[in-house]
C-alpha cells in the first residue's frame, strides 16, 4: 500500500481550527486503507515567529523539500505588525512558494448550487460557476528587485517594488493553462497589462508563440488585466481558465473568490515542475482565505476551503482522483442539507461552528463513500 508523507503547516488565526477538520479527513481516508497518510505538523508565520524568531525555520523548509504534500492553514494577525519586514508572518509563505520553486498556483473558484444565493451578483450569474485562475506564483512584483524603501538627499523616502519576468518563466506558466484548458473546455483568457506594462508586453508576446506552437486545440483570448477584473463581475462565466502574473492573480483571485459566496469556500493547489525522473511535483495546498483574526479562537471558521485543499493534495499528489471527487461531492451534499458556518450563512439554514461542519462533511462523506 502506498503511504502519502504530509507536511501540515496550520500557521496563525482560524489555520489551527480549520486544520483540526482537515485531520479528520485524513483521517477518515487513512481508515478505508486504499492508502495510508504520514502526517508531521510545523510552525509556520507567525507562530514559529513566536517560538524561533523567523516565520519559517529551515528545518521546516527542509522537510517540505521532501514530503509527498503539504497542507497549509492561514498565516498573519495583528499580534505581528510590528515585527521586522523580513520576519512578517507572510514572508514564511512566501519562502516556502519560493524555495520549492512553486510556480504554478491554481485557484479553481467554483458555485455549489446550493450556495448561488451567498453570492453579491445574482443567481443567474453565478450559478453552475467552474473557473480556474492559474496565477503565476514565483516571479514578477512579489520577488523582484529592487525591492527597498530608500532615502533620498531631500529627505524624502522612496519605496520601490520591481516586476520581472523572462520567458522562462512566462512559457512553463502558459504550458501549465494549456494541458489545463485541454482537461476542461480548451478556452485560455491571458490576463496582463501589455498597454503599460513592458512586463505585459512580453509576457503577451510569449504567451502568443507558445500558443502557436503547443497550443493545438486551444482556444486563447488576450484580456487587460483591468477588464479581466470587470468582466469577472459583469459575465464570469464566459471565463474557463485564466493565466496571469503574480500580482494581477492575487486580486483577480480574490474578486473570483467572492462570486462563490464566500472566499472561505476556496482552495488552492501551489506545484512546482514534475521531477524529471519521478514525475512528482512539490506541491502545497492551501485555502485562499487568510487567518481571518477577527474570528479566530471562537470556533467558527469555515473547514470547507481547507478540506477541499486536501481534496486538491489527492487528485494532484496522491494519484487519488476518486477520493478527491468524493470530498466535492461530500461538501456539496453538506451545503445541500442546509449546513453553513457563519460566512455563508442564509436564511433559514443550520448554522453550524467549524467543528459540526466538519462532522456534517465526515457523515456525508460516509454515505458517499456506501
Ligand atoms: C494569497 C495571499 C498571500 C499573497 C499573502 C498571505 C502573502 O494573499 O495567497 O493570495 O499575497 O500571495
Ligand atoms: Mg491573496
Amino acid at each position: 500500500m502506498t503511504t502519502h508523507s504530509l507536511l501540515l503547516l496550520p500557521g496563525d488565526g482560524i489555520g489551527p481550527e480549520v486544520m483540526a477538520q482537515v485531520e479528520r479527513v485524513i483521517a477518515f481516508f487513512g481508515k478505508r486503507g486504499k492508502a495510508s497518510f504520514k502526517t508531521e505538523t510545523a510552525l509556520v508565520g507567525g507562530a514559529a515567529y513566536d517560538k524561533h524568531g523567523v516565520a519559517v525555520t529551515d528545518e521546516t523548509v527542509a522537510k517540505a523539500q521532501t514530503v509527498d504534500a503539504i497542507l497549509f492553514g492561514s498565516v498573519g494577525g495583528p499580534k505581528w505588525d510590528k515585527v521586522a519586514y523580513e520576519h512578517r508572518p507572510e514572508a514564511g509563505l512566501l519562502r516556502l512558494r519560493k524555495d520549492l520553486d512553486l510556480f504554478a498556483n491554481l485557484r479553481p473558484a467554483i458555485c455549489y448550487p446550493a450556495l448561488a444565493e451567498a453570492s453579491s451578483l445574482k443567481r443567474e450569474l453565478v450559478e453552475g460557476l467552474d473557473i480556474l485562475i492559474l496565477r503565476e506564483l514565483t516571479g514578477g512584483t512579489y520577488f523582484g528587485e529592487p525591492k527597498e524603501i530608500v532615502t533620498l538627499e531631500n529627505g524624502q523616502r522612496r519605496g520601490v517594488d520591481t516586476t520581472v519576468y523572462t520567458t522562462g518563466e512566462i512559457e512553463r506558466i502558459a504550458r501549465v493553462a494549456f494541458d489545463l484548458a485541454r482537461k476542461r473546455s480548451g478556452k485560455v483568457h491571458s490576463a496582463e497589462k501589455r498597454n503599460v506594462m513592458v512586463t505585459g508586453l512580453l509576457w503577451n508576446q510569449v504567451v502568443t508563440a507558445l500558443h502557436a506552437k503547443e497550443g493545438q486545440g486551444i482556444k486563447l483570448e488576450h484580456i487587460l488585466a483591468d477588464a479581466c477584473a470587470m468582466q469577472l463581475v459583469r459575465n464570469p462565466k464566459q471565463f474557463d481558465v485564466i493565466v496571469c502574473d503574480n500580482l494581477f492573480g492575487d486580486m483577480l483571485s480574490d474578486e473570483a473568490a467572492m462570486l462563490t459566496g464566500s472566499i472561505g469556500m476556496l482552495p488552492s493547489a501551489s506545484l512546482g515542475a514534475p521531477d524529471p525522473k519521478t514525475g512528482k511535483r512539490k506541491a502545497l495546498y492551501e485555502p485562499v482565505h487568510g487567518s481571518a483574526p477577527d474570528i479566530a479562537g471562537q470556533g467558527s471558521a469555515n473547514p470547507i476551503a481547507a478540506i477541499a485543499s486536501y481534496g486538491m493534495a489527492l487528485r494532484y499528489s496522491c494519484d487519488m482522483p476518486h477520493e478527491a471527487d468524493m470530498i466535492d461531492k461530500a461538501i456539496a451534499g453538506t451545503l445541500a442539507r442546509g449546513f453553513r458556518t457563519s460566512d455563508i450563512m442564509q436564511p433559514n439554514m443550520r448554522k453550524v461552528g467549524t467543528a459540526d461542519m466538519g462532522t456534517a462533511i465526515l457523515e456525508e462523506l460516509a454515505t458517499v463513500a456506501k
